[in-house]
């Protein structure tokens, strides 16, 4: 199965993005998760450039979307929202639909980071996507300094974030399965 990651932060060195990293590392062999590189060159959302095909970077992102089973979410928490570029990004595909019903799990590097987890889940709950709740999956990396080896290193935090993974790619398992059955 495929897996999109997206990380909030453009930060070289974001805890967040070390997180799906860790994560995209964890993942076992029949899962592949991909880690979205572009989110810095998506230009500022305009309704009038808003067109399909759109611009090249905003085509890219929703090949990357279209291509995947399901999409992880890993950001930080700027100002009590969202970071800008984020919602930039989810922007972009309000009109073009490519997150309709598709799974989202939310991950999350810090516990403190509520307001932009709440104000994610809206965001994502009114552009129809599917979220996965149970695998939403918190850890705390603020002030760790860890890079995505000594995430994946550290018991506690490894299988907490490979109990998410597990529950995201079983939730979309049993959707597959129920939207193509085998024969009788
Ligand atoms: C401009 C700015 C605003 C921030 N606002 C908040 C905030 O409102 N609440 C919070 O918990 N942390 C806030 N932070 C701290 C970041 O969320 C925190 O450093 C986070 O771990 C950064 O994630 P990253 O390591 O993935 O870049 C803010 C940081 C910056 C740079």
């Amino acid at each position: 199965m495929h897996i999109l990651a997206i990380s909030g932060s453009l930060r070289a060195v974001s805890s967040n993005t070390n997180l799906l990293h860790a994560l995209a590392g964890l993942a076992p062999s029949n899962h592949t998760i991909h880690i979205f590189g572009g989110l810095a060159d998506l230009p500022a959302f305009n309704p009038d450039i808003d067109t399909a095909p759109g611009p090249d970077a905003v085509e890219r992102f929703r090949e990357e979307l279209r291509a995947s089973r399901g999409v992880i979410f890993s950001t930080p928490e700027y100002a009590h929202g969202v970071p800008g570029s984020l919602k930039n990004a989810l922007d972009w595909v309000v009109g073009s639909g490519e997150l309709v019903d598709k799974p989202v799990a939310m991950f999350n590097a810090s516990p403190r980071s509520t307001y932009a987890l709440a104000s994610l889940t809206e965001t994502l709950s009114v552009m129809s996507t599917r979220i996965i709740t149970e695998a939403g999956t918190t850890i705390q990396l603020m002030g760790r300094n860890l890079d995505a080896e000594g995430i994946a290193a550290d018991p506690e935090l490894s299988r907490a974030l490979t109990a998410g993974l597990e529950a995201f790619t079983r939730a979309i398992e049993a959707q597959m399965s129920i939207a193509e059955p085998g024969p009788p």
